[in-house]
């Protein structure tokens, strides 16, 4: 399956991208975990893309969509993926577009997640990352590693992102609304868009993803 993962920051798009990929046996691609990489290692494209993570606003198309393009061309990506956090506008989008009619394919769904602005706030203010692997994900409250700044899974450090700040995450709100909102109209157009609600128990929201996607099929 080709599926696209939209909803705003904090709404559980990593959290989720990461057990549906396991289940749907598709590799996960995030262009903020591919950005994430980039900057700890110190590239010139990890250097361009922090300045402006760190604003909370969105990393220039032409850079994005080549890296984007890259990823989904490894052999892992053949025969399908779940992107999560690109497309991001509707250029991207219809760069996606280009990228798939080229090569004869077409993305199965859009799987919406929604999420009052109330609740990603507080989702973003405890999230806990993993050094060693984006995709350990903590929450102090909703998700309490068993020790206090240690990965449960491979003891790394966590930390907390720059750009989890309460004004950067005010930004990134912002330019959800205006920039990659639209792209559900442009999703909608061609019958694409599944929405289901994030709130609750994440399994609970992995099931609700699964049989939507399942509805889909
Ligand atoms: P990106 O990394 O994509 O961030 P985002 O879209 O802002 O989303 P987040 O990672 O903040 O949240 P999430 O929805 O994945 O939530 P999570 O699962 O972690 O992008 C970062 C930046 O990179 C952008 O601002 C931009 O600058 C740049 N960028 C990336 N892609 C780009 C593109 N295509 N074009 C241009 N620029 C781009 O969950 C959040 C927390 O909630 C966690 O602590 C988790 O444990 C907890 N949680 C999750 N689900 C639940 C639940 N059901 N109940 C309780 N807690 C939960
Ligand atoms: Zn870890």
């Amino acid at each position: 399956m080709r599926i696209v993962l939209v909803g705003p920051p904090g709404a559980g798009k990593g959290t989720q991208a990461t057990r549906l990929a396991e289940q749907l046996r598709v590799p996960h691609i995030s262009t903020g975990d591919l950005f994430r990489a980039n900057i700890s290692q110190q590239t010139e494209l990890g250097k361009l893309a922090k300045s402006y993570m760190d604003a909370g606003n969105l990393v220039p198309d032409e850079v994005t969509i080549a890296m984007a393009k890259e990823r989904m061309e490894q052999p892992d990506a053949e025969g399908g993926f779940l992107l999560d956090g690109f497309p991001r506008n509707v250029s991207q989008a219809e760069a996606l577009d280009e990228l798939l009619t080229t090569e004869s394919m077409k993305l199965d769904a859009v799987l919406d997640l929604e999420a009052p602005e109330e609740e990603v706030v507080k989702r973003i203010a405890g999230r806990r990352i993993c050094r060693n692997d984006s995709a350990h994900v903590f929450h102090e409250t909703y998700k309490k590693p068993a020790k206090d700044g240690v990965c449960d899974v491979c003891g790394g450090e966590l930390y907390q992102r720059d750009d989890d700040s309460e004004d950067t995450v005010r930004k990134r709100l912002e330019v959800y609304h205006t920039q990659t909102e639209p792209i559900i109209d442009y999703y909608k157009a061609q019958g694409l868009v599944v929405t289901i609600s994030a709130m609750g128990p994440v399994d609970e929201v992995t099931q609700r993803a699964l049989e939507a996607l399942k509805r889909e099929d």
